[in-house]
Parts: C-alpha cells; sequence; structure tokens
C-alpha cells in the first residue's frame, strides 16, 4: 500500500493530552451523583449515549453504551430533545450534524482525539488534489469539516463493507488512520487503497511483542484486535503464516468484540483495545476471562467526561456542540451514504 509525505511525528504536537483525574466518591456518592444525572436527563427529555471507553459510572448511568457506529445509529433514531454524548468531540459532532434542530452536549471540551487530529481539512484538499480521480473514504474519527470533504464515512465495524461498495476500478484515498486501512484492505480485498498515515497514540501501543507474550502465556485464548492497533499489520501476516492461529485471532470494532464474545465457545480472550471496554466485557461475560493486550491502553480524552461533569452539562445546557450550517450539509452526505450501507 502506498504512502504519502506527511510526517508521523506532525501528530504528537496538534494536541493536549488532558491529566486523567482520579476519582475518589464512594460507592454511596457515585449512586448518589447517578441518580441526579437520571433526574436532570429526566427534567431535560435527554439521552445520554456513552462509547465502550468511557468510565464504567459513566457507563452504568448511559441510556445505551456501544461503538461508534452504533452510537451514531442511535442518535440519529432518538426522539429526545437533548443528546447528551459520554465520548468524544467527533462523535456528539456526528450527532449534532444529523440532527441539527437537538441539543448536543459534549460534558467536557477536551475530550478530543489523537486520530481525528492528524488531517486537517487544507490537508485532505491537498492530497485530494493529487489524485482527483479517488473516492475518499474517511473514518468517523475526524472531524465534520473533514468529512466534508469526502464522499464516504466509516467506522471500525464497517470499513471494509464500506471499501467493497466502492467500484474495484475506482482508487480510494483512506484516512486517517494507516492500521484500519490495512485491515480494511486486506478484508475487502483491495489493492488500489491508499493510506493516509494518521493513527491513534493508544492504539498504536498496542504491539505486535505484547500479542506475541500473551498468546505465548495463553496459547488456548481468542485474540480480539482492534483494527486501530499498532500491531494488525505484523498480526494479519502472522494469521497467514501460522505463527498466529487464523482461527482464533479477530479484528474487531469494540461491538464486534462483545457480538464476537457472545458467540464464541471459548472462554479466554486476550484483548487488544482501549481499557474501557472491561466492564462491559466483565459485566456481559462474567464467567469468561480477559487480558488485555496493553495494560496501559488508556484513553484520556474519553476519561476527562466524568459524572460530575455530566450533571453540570445536563443543568447548564452546555457545552454545546454545532456544526456550521454548510459543512454539516457536505458531511451529512458522507455519513448518510455510510449508514445506508451499514
Ligand atoms: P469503535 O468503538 O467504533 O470500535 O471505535 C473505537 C474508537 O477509537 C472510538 O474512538
Ligand atoms: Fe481517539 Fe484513540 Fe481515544 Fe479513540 S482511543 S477517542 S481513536 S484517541
Amino acid at each position: 500500500m502506498a504512502s504519502n509525505a506527511v510526517e508521523e511525528t506532525a501528530f504528537g504536537g496538534r494536541y493536549t493530552l488532558p491529566p486523567v483525574e482520579i476519582i475518589t466518591d464512594s460507592p454511596a456518592e457515585i449512586r448518589r451523583k447517578q441518580e441526579r444525572v437520571r433526574a436532570l436527563a429526566k427534567e431535560r427529555n435527554a439521552v445520554l449515549l456513552a462509547h465502550h471507553y468511557q468510565r464504567p459510572e459513566v457507563q452504568e448511568v448511559a441510556d445505551a453504551v456501544a461503538d461508534s457506529l452504533k452510537l451514531s445509529q442511535a442518535a440519529a433514531k432518538t426522539d429526545a430533545d437533548v443528546i447528551v454524548f459520554c465520548g468524544v468531540h467527533f462523535m456528539a459532532e456526528t450527532a449534532a450534524i444529523l440532527l441539527p434542530e437537538k441539543i448536543v452536549l459534549l460534558p467536557d471540551l477536551r475530550a478530543g482525539c489523537s486520530l481525528a487530529a492528524s488531517i486537517t481539512p487544507e490537508e485532505l484538499r491537498k492530497w485530494k488534489a493529487k489524485m482527483p480521480d479517488a473516492v475518499v473514504v474517511a473514518y468517523i474519527n475526524t472531524s465534520a469539516a473533514v468529512k466534508a470533504e469526502s464522499d464516504y464515512c466509516c467506522t471500525s465495524a464497517n470499513a471494509a463493507k464500506v471499501v467493497a461498495a466502492i467500484p474495484a476500478d475506482r482508487p480510494i484515498l483512506f484516512l486517517p488512520d494507516k492500521f484500519l486501512a490495512s485491515v480494511a484492505a486486506r478484508q475487502a480485498n483491495r489493492g488500489n487503497i491508499v493510506a493516509y498515515p494518521g493513527y491513534c497514540h493508544v492504539h498504536k501501543m498496542i504491539r505486535p511483542e505484547q500479542v506475541t507474550e500473551i498468546m505465548e502465556e495463553h496459547p488456548d485464548i481468542e485474540l480480539l484486535l482492534h483494527p486501530e492497533c499498532g500491531c494488525v499489520s505484523s498480526c494479519m501476516a502472522k494469521a497467514v503464516d501460522g505463527t498466529l492461529p487464523a482461527d482464533r485471532t479477530f479484528f474487531l470494532s469494540t461491538e464486534g468484540m462483545l457480538r464476537h464474545i457472545g458467540t464464541s465457545t471459548s472462554t479466554e480472550f486476550a484483548v487488544g483495545t482501549e481499557l474501557g471496554i472491561l466492564h462491559q466485557l466483565n459485566k456481559k461475560f462474567p464467567e469468561k476471562t480477559f487480558h488485555p493486550v496493553n495494560p496501559d491502553a488508556i484513553c484520556a480524552f474519553m476519561k476527562t467526561i466524568t459524572l460530575d461533569k455530566v450533571i453540570a452539562s445536563l443543568e447548564t445546557l452546555t457545552p454545546r456542540i454545532t456544526v456550521p450550517e454548510e459543512i454539516a450539509r457536505k458531511a451529512k452526505r458522507s455519513i448518510d451514504r455510510m449508514l445506508e450501507l451499514a
């Protein structure tokens, strides 16, 4: 797969990682805050949508906990007046694009995303100018302005499906995640995908040597890797040459992991993604065992959302996320195309 000239090292300078706040509330205090959230949500006719990487106490108070695809589908369908997005900025923007008449809240504006920060609309325009006949597929982890410059949106749950829906003779510019691009290219059997060299700083740290170590320690377990992981290209190759068991190695979105575990006869899994998902996994499958491939894989952006922030957000109906009309109109085309295929 070809690459372009953007320096990988540029991305670290584009975002500031917020510190991860340690919550010291007692269980009774957490319950009291959760009750306050539910009371305020009722008062405001608000729906709380939480991503799998949210803090456990935030997941527990939400109306829905899901991956990026299911959360955008839930946002598109809601009849609530207010959507509280317990996730990161691009997710709240997606809800605001789909439902401009609703109040969309992001409880902490520091909830950004290193992957979304890795490409700007100006950079995308320059990239497109080099390949004007290409179809542009943007991962949902992008700003609304980048989606507005793209033909299709996709998530980790449907990237291969979106890519496969594009006529085989059209080259594809896939952005911004180079690791997801390689998984989508392989799953859709596409050779004509050019990947932007972006990445998520959390998933990039999930490395081939950690996979080797965990598979040596637990030789019979299933390996579940999010396609944003830094190890995916190496693991796909190893699953082909037999170094990793092909029938026990899976590349899945967070929701895909939950679905897969629900149908698998295995009882032990190595999980390569952000640690927040372990809350849902342990809750839904208490009889199964989960080992994080990298126990340091924590997204500081996701953890900015606390119960206190959710309460303040519902009380004040701020911070509100809106998208300028023209950008929203263009971005919506790429999201709608994805939702039609999903
Ligand atoms: P999914 O939940 O869609 O797999 O996405 C992972 C992610 O990185 C969200 O920021
Ligand atoms: Fe972005 Fe990575 Fe955090 Fe997901 S885990 S929100 S891709 S920084």
